[in-house]
């Protein structure tokens, strides 16, 4: 089985076309453009703007994804469509289910709705076999928008354990990185950054790190970060490699302790990253860190970096599990879908 899947819910297009076959998932194709180059010059996204790039985009990406992956765009050999259906910016969506509903109806295909969030949490079965990740599992979705721990029984059965009560973990590394003047998105900036700063200089709190709950909160983080630049009055290359080293620990250290809790809690028998945050290698060096000191036996999952960020392979794996098709006439986007 082919599917073709489509993902343009904020400021990347992509097409991807995966093979589904004796149960093992692969890639054959995963084309991403981003608008992200045109967003960097105001620091961060407008969203008509990238909706007008998806625009441009889309129908370029889904032709080269047939091509990489040596099937005929005009003959059209797969047997569904996924698309991204929410949650992200409305214009942006519209861009990808518009064109998802267009080929579905032309050559007939199923088409099936994709929640983003779990794109993100399948992104972790590509090039695998289904059966290979077992449950109960524990995943943190960690982008730009979102912060979320969920327990997963099985495929369709899932439970949102928390989430960010205010800003979300990449959008903080991104506040922080315009408090910094560093380029937009600042994620991958701050960790090339943090890498010659150190940590131990600036002590930024760590919300919510010993709370009861899963919840998350990085808007105090900032608030610290946004005080510290005031009271320093030039910042110089070395205190800001020093506040990015002390940001990132920050985030690290929250969302290794939260989601290591959840695992033990529900007996988790893995543990599922995915979303933007988690191709932070010192997040993910942590992670395997506190694995390794052996509090707790589970087997850690990451995508593989590029994968972490938005791609349509993602949505094409969720689809293998979710696979509920909708009639094209019906397909409708939700940008404030969650779990
Ligand atoms: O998953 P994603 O591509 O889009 C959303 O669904 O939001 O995530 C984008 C976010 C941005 O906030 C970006 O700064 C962050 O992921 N990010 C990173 C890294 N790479 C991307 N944050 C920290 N370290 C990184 N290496
Ligand atoms: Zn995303």
């Amino acid at each position: 089985m082919l599917i073709l899947g489509i993902e343009t819910s904020c400021d990347e297009t992509s097409a991807s076309i995966l093979k589904i076959e004796n149960g093992n998932l692969t890639l054959l194709s995963n084309i991403v453009a981003s608008s992200v180059d045109l967003h960097a010059q105001t620091g961060g996204i407008i969203p008509e703007e990238a909706a007008r790039q998806q625009l441009l985009y889309i129908i370029p990406v889904i032709k080269e994804a047939f091509k990489k992956a040596n099937l005929s765009f005009q003959e059209f050999p797969v047997d569904k469509i996924a698309v991204t259906y929410g949650p992200g910016l409305i214009g942006s969506l519209l861009v990808g289910i518009e064109t998802a509903r267009t080929l579905s109806y032309i050559f007939n295909k199923e088409l099936i709705p994709v929640n983003h969030l779990i794109g993100h949490i399948y992104a972790n079965w590509i090039g695998k076999n289904v059966d290979q990740i077992k449950f109960p599992a524990i995943a943190l979705v960690v982008s730009g928008g979102h912060t979320d721990l969920v327990l997963l029984k099985d495929h369709a059965k899932f439970k949102w354990l928390g989430g960010t009560r205010d800003d979300a973990a990449g959008e903080a590394f991104d506040k922080i990185g315009r408090l910094l003047n560093l380029p937009y998105p600042a994620g991958p900036v701050i960790e090339k950054l943090a890498q010659n700063g150190d940590s131990s200089i600036f002590t930024f709190p760590k919300p919510l790190i010993g709370s009861k709950d899963f919840d998350f909160s990085f808007s105090g983080l900032k608030t610290a970060v946004f005080r510290t630049v005031k009271e320093i009055n030039r910042l110089n290359d070395k205190t800001v490699n020093n506040i990015c080293a002390s940001t990132q620990d920050s985030i690290s250290k929250v969302l290794v302790e939260k989601t290591i809790k959840a695992a033990l809690k529900f007996r988790a028998k893995s543990l599922i990253l995915g979303g933007g945050v988690s191709a932070n290698g010192k997040i993910r060096n942590d992670f395997a860190k506190t694995l390794k000191d052996g509090k707790i036996q589970v087997n850690m999952y990451l995508p593989e970096t590029k994968l972490c960020t938005d791609n349509a392979a993602m949505i094409a794996a969720a689809a293998v599990f979710f696979n509920k098709a909708i009639a094209w006439k019906n397909i409708e986007p939700n940008p404030s879908l969650h779990f």
